[in-house]
């Protein structure tokens, strides 16, 4: 038998490593570094090795060790599982009108106070009850029909945000409903590995946590990092409810649940549309998926006189918002050559309404993601748009694919110039290997040269590019300086004044920086940080050209891959006489000196963030002030920023830096700091 201080220890190591799966899975602050962690729950495992009559079912080394079911057995909910109703409306009227109905039924005049009500989001995942027994979780259950689920609790163990005991003094019987979800990071890296080892992908967050649950073999749901939010109550025994809700979900928390902290108490219609609009907002920021808001009447007294329909309760209803993914059909299947050759696969798509836009066109990325998804013409797809971000395909809805539906391969040859399209091996790309004689790539060249933070060459816009490219009048970077005015009036949605303006941009381009001009040749591998960091070691282009790769390695941040690249570009004959020409139209820069990033400089090595509107000077050129300082220029404000310089108007970044304690100027501090 084990000695009295060995049970101990293991009681209190079972506390200790329970303690430390809710900091690190619920509260998101671990307190102790994994190591730690592991050699707790190694001493746990050893202990209960060697005396097995120590192991308890709520150790933490009990999470995952069923063997895989036969089938799920039925067990029947002594609380119905309810779901809940929709409110078609998904604008501010369908808060008012689900507003005005509770007031209706609770027969509240117009000069009674507001209603309080409990915000809460509409998790993306799938609905489960817990059922917990003196403070022990013994059983969690599916929704099933709402009467009748399925027994998951061998799954539903594995998640490690789910407490095996409750903490504090719990009820006799504590039945919590809420939401198995994945988290978009967790279903990423999950997909990458698995893409990684050449293995299947989850679809979407949505289906992983479903999926994973209605495994019989829990060793599967084990490896899927799932998580769990409580939003409600089934059965409860031995427990004095507390008189609302939102107090009931804090008690929830109290018990060592994990209770999303994306919740209010709104009051009345306004407060519901204002709960609305802020989630809308941030949805994309979250990192889960939600599809909607949930309000509840918070008062336990209410609810109860609200009452029921046949399966939904009167209090409480979801608010939607847009879907961010659509069904729709692709109509064809294009390939699009960019700046460097690369050859990207787009699905041309039946315009369909998703997040707010039309969409029209979907990326593939590359063929392996083509080859990965089966992406065929007619085929039907789920078409994805979150944020900014550019549409996505996210799979497709094989039983809807046409019979005659046949896979879609990258062409051999370049549909624009028709060279060889090679793809080398152990890469993703496939490119087109007509360089600039390829008419695509030239276009792109040329976008890039004049784009805002290359050459920044105002007025040479898309549909003029196309024309020059077409007509032959720009066959490289260089013939755009011996352009003329008369040319330029000729071409279509061209005249006089705009063929004026775009000569006056072309010379107003001609004085640049080291930098910049690196960064507008457009050298595969060359982006701004890298021209920056070039420009800064070598001072000069003479210099640059005629440093070998050996030399190149030497600047900071620059591998043995960029290194070739640009040595390679730069003794391509070809290249050297576009550089030429270009330097001879007039293209130039202050030589600067070279710079060791020891000598001088108030901002060498120190990180800036810009934000808000600047009076003296446009947020691009005071990036470039800065950095010739020898100072980074981050996008994002975080614990590494020095300094943040806020413009008018700033917003977010400038709370962050506040919080976050970072030192804020304004545009007279970013002067000061320029010119010391
Ligand atoms: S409450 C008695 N709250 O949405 C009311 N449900 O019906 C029961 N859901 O099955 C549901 N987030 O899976 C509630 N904050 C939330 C929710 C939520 C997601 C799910 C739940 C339910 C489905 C719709």
């Amino acid at each position: 038998m084990a000695p009295h201080t060995t049970a101990d220890r293991a009681a209190e190591l079972r506390a200790e490593i329970s303690r430390h799966d809710h900091r690190y899975y619920v509260l998101d602050e671990p307190e102790i570094p994994d190591a730690e962690y592991d050699r707790l729950f190694r001493e746990l495992q050893a202990l209960e090795a060697a005396y097995p009559e120590l192991c308890r079912p709520d150790s933490p080394t009990q999470r995952v060790g069923g063997k895989a079911l036969q089938a799920f057995v039925a067990v029947r909910h002594q609380v119905p599982m309810l779901s809940i109703r929709t409110e078609t409306d998904i604008g501010p009227g369908g808060a008012r009108a689900f507003d005005t109905q509770i007031r209706r039924e609770l027969g509240l005049q117009a000069t009674d106070d507001p209603i309080d009500y409990a915000c809460e989001l509409k998790f993306d995942g799938l609905a489960i009850s817990l059922r917990y027994e003196d403070g022990l979780l013994i059983h969690a259950v599916t929704r099933g029909d709402g009467q009748t689920g399925e027994d998951v609790t061998q799954n539903i163990r594995t998640i490690k945000a789910i407490p095996l005991r409750l903490a504090g003094t719990a009820p006799a019987v504590l039945e919590v409903r809420g939401e198995v979800y994945m988290s978009r990071p967790d279903f990423e890296r999950y997909n990458n590995r698995q893409r990684a080892a050449g293995l299947p992908t989850l679809l979407n967050p949505r289906n992983a946590a479903a999926g994973s649950i209605r495994q019989l073999d829990p060793s599967v749901a084990a490896k899927r990092p799932l998580s769990f939010f409580a939003y409600g109550l089934g059965e409860t025994r031995g427990w004095e409810l507390p008189s609302a809700h939102s107090e009931m979900l804090d008690a929830l928390l109290a018990f060592g649940l994990p209770v999303s902290a994306e919740r209010a108490i709104a009051q009345g219609a306004e407060g519901l549309i204002a709960f609305h609009g802020a989630i809308a907002e941030r949805r994309t920021a979250l990192p889960f998926d939600i599809d909607g808001v949930v309000y509840k009447v918070n008062r336990l007294d209410w609810q109860r006189e609200l009452g029921f329909r046949t399966r939904e309760p009167r209090w409480a209803v979801a608010h939607k918002f847009p879907a961010q993914e659509e069904l729709t059909v692709v109509e064809a299947i294009e390939v699009q050559v960019g700046r460097t050759g690369a050859v990207t696969p787009v699905a041309r798509l039946k315009p369909v309404f998703v997040a707010g836009v039309t969409v029209t066109n979907a990326t593939l990325h590359n063929a392996d993601e083509v080859a990965r998804k089966d992406v065929r013409v007619g085929d039907t797809v789920r078409v994805r748009r979150a944020g900014d971000v550019i549409p996505e395909v996210i799979g497709v809805v094989l039983e809807r694919r046409p019979a005659e539906a046949l896979p879609f391969t990258i062409p051999t040859h370049c549909p624009i110039c028709g060279s060889p399209v090679v793809r080398p091996d152990g890469e993703a790309v496939a490119r087109c290997m007509g360089g600039l004689h390829c008419r695509a790539q030239r276009k792109e060249a040329i976008r890039h040269f004049a784009s805002r933070r290359a050459l920044d060459i105002e007025g040479l816009g898309d549909k003029l590019i196309d024309q020059l490219v077409e007509r032959d009048l720009v066959r490289d970077l260089a013939d755009l300086f011996s352009l003329d005015s008369t040319t330029l009036a000729n071409l279509e949605r061209m005249g006089t004044k705009s063929a004026d303006k775009l000569i006056a941009a072309l010379e107003h381009a001609k004085t640049t920086t080291l930098a910049r001009f690196l960064y507008a040749l457009g050298i595969r591998e060359v982006g701004e940080a890298t021209a920056l960091a070039l420009a800064h070691h070598f001072g000069t282009l003479t210099a640059l050209a005629a440093a070998d790769a050996e030399r190149l390695r030497q600047v900071p941040d620059i591998g043995p891959v960029v290194a070739t690249t640009v040595q390679a570009f730069l003794q391509e004959p070809h290249n050297q006489a576009v550089i030429a020409r270009l330097q001879a139209a007039g293209i130039h820069w202050v030589e600067t000196a070279v710079k060791s990033p020891t000598d001088g400089g108030l901002l060498v090595g120190k990180s800036v963030v810009l934000t808000g509107t600047l009076e003296s000077m446009s947020r691009d050129q005071a990036a470039d002030r800065l950095r010739a300082a020898g100072a980074k220029v981050a996008g994002s404000v975080s614990k590494k920023t020095d300094y943040l310089i806020a413009g008018r108007d700033a917003g977010s970044k400038l709370e962050k830096a506040r919080s976050l304690g970072i030192k804020v100027l304004d545009e007279a501090g970013l002067l000061a700091l320029l010119s010391a």
